[in-house]
């Protein structure tokens, strides 16, 4: 498989990014995404992929609830701050606004398009990705135009799919 025309195919779609936010056990996590898709219609449901490299993914793995926050052009600061830093290292929520929402999850007042949902399935296909399905509880939007991953380009994600989890380093 010829990966560069691998690479452009899926870089040609552009996606929309997403904020995620979840807490389990006191402890609240997030980061940026590009994978996620809208996975069923009846009932509506979307799906999400996280690295298993992820202080968020690690986090979910026991949550019971997801936030799916939509930036908009405006919040690059946002996006950069999800998709930069790690909560391994530092409190990203001591650097932004938030609210607390079912089960603790955290909703970021600056970005208020946003799908609350609960957890519903994890699959684990043996990737450096897990895929979680959500089922809505809340929806709200009607704000700008979505921020796109080609307006992203030159953020370092903090963490690279290779890497492995602080505890088993
Ligand atoms: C443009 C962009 C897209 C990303 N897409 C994903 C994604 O789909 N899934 C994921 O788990 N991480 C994705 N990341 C990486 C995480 O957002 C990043 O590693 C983050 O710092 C992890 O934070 P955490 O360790 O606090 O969870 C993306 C990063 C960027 C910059």
């Amino acid at each position: 498989m010829d990966e560069s025309i691998f690479d452009a195919l899926m870089a040609g779609r552009d996606t929309a990014v997403a904020i995620v936010t979840t807490a389990a056990g006191g402890r609240r996590a997030g980061c940026l995404i590009g994978f996620l898709s809208q996975c069923s219609i009846e009932p509506r449901r979307i799906a999400i992929w996280l690295s298993k490299a992820n202080h968020t993914y690690r986090i979910g793995l026991t949550a019971k609830y997801v936030a799916v926050h939509f930036p908009t052009a405006e919040d690059f600061a946002l996006a950069e701050l999800f998709g930069t830093l790690s909560g391994d290292d530092v409190d990203k929520f001591e650097r932004c606004r938030y609210e607390s929402g079912p089960g603790g999850v955290p909703l970021l007042v600056d970005c208020p398009n946003r799908i609350v949902a609960r957890r519903v399935a994890l699959l684990d296909d043996g990737s450096d990705h897990v895929c979680i399905t959500l089922d809505p509880i809340e929806a709200h939007g009607g704000r700008g135009d979505a921020l796109r991953i080609s307006a992203l380009e030159g953020l370092v994600a903090g963490h690279s799919a290779t890497d492995t989890a602080p505890d088993e380093a």
